[in-house]
Formats: structure tokens, C-alpha cells, sequence
């Protein structure tokens, strides 16, 4: 892990390796960051790598593809404070929206994505709520994933309905 990216001394990691489909990456993302979260609950520290990180020793299996890695280690730092976009200009958040969405927005900007790019939308209507995807930038699939796993943590799965 430590030639290309920002890693030091890092030499564990999950590999998620799934069968070759259109919507791995955001399976990928959405059950990996349930993953980050024990491991950070657990501790440990972790940080997703799509790119910055040496060959992996994971088996591949015939019709498979490595998506994307996450190290795993006891941090120098437990993380730093990063700028963050606002409620405001990734979603359709008003001041008498409901709290549970509200805690979801929240989550979700806590959530990690890519180059910490945070270009994604979520919208309200009753109580469905759509996420779109960012249109360009690096992993916005696995973003997508991610995002969802922090929106349902923080606004309860029982308050609302994913749209579609
Ligand atoms: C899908 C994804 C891919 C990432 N790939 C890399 C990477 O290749 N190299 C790296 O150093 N960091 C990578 N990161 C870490 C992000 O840059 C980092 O999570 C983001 O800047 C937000 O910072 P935070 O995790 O401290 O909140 C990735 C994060 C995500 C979610």
C-alpha cells in the first residue's frame, strides 16, 4: 500500500471482489462502508483506496473484478477535520423538512467519497427519497454506495422509502 499514495506502514487491507455487473460498485460501496464503520467502531482506522495502492495479494477468480480496496490499521491520526460541502447544496433540504431527513443529509456529508469530491444529490418527495450520482469525477458509483449506507444509518430506515 505505502509506494504511490498518502500510506505509511499500511499492510492490511480488504479487497472487494465481486462478480463483473453493472451495479457492483455501488454494492461494493454500500456494504463496505458498513465494513469502515464497524472497523472505526471497533478502533481501527481505515480509508478507501481505488487508486494510490501497490498490488493486491487478493484471488481473482475467473469472471471477477477487484472494485476497490480499504486500509485497515491503527491510524497515526484518527482522521482530520475536511471541508465539507452544506446541507443546502446536496439536497432539497428546507427548514421544515423532517428531522430524520435532515439527520440523513447530515450523515451522509460525513460520509467519505472520492478526492472528497461530495457530488451527489438527495431528494425528498413524501417520503421517498431519491439519491443521484454525480454526472463526472473518479468512483462515483462506490460514492453512490457510500452515501446510501450513511443516509439510511442517519435517518432510520423505518422513516422512509428509496424511490424507483
Ligand atoms: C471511493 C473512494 C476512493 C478513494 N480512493 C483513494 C485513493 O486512491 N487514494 C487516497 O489516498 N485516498 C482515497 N480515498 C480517500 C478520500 O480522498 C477521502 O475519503 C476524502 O478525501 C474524505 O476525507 P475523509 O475520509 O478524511 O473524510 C478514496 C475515498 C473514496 C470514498
Amino acid at each position: 500500500m505505502a509506494r504511490y499514495g498518502k500510506f505509511e506502514g499500511c499492510s492490511n487491507y480488504i479487497a472487494l471482489i465481486g462478480t463483473k455487473s453493472k451495479d457492483l460498485d455501488e454494492r461494493v460501496g454500500y456494504y463496505g462502508e458498513h465494513l469502515v464503520l464497524k472497523a472505526q467502531e471497533l478502533g481501527l482506522n481505515t480509508c478507501w483506496v481505488a487508486l494510490t495502492h501497490g498490488k493486491s495479494q487478493a484471488v481473482i477468480n475467473k469472471g471477477e473484478t477487484e472494485a476497490i480496496l480499504i486500509a485497515l490499521g491503527y491510524g497515526k491520526t484518527k482522521g482530520n477535520p475536511r471541508r465539507s460541502k452544506k446541507a443546502e447544496e446536496v439536497s432539497n433540504i428546507q427548514d421544515d423538512s423532517p428531522e430524520w431527513f435532515k439527520k440523513g443529509v447530515e450523515a451522509a456529508l460525513l460520509a467519505p467519497t472520492a478526492i472528497n469530491q461530495q457530488k451527489f444529490f438527495i431528494e425528498l418527495g413524501g417520503n421517498k427519497v431519491k439519491i443521484k450520482k454525480g454526472l463526472v469525477g473518479p468512483e462515483l458509483n462506490v460514492d453512490l454506495g457510500i452515501i446510501k449506507c450513511h443516509f439510511e444509518l442517519g435517518a432510520g430506515k423505518e422513516n422512509f422509502e428509496w424511490a424507483e
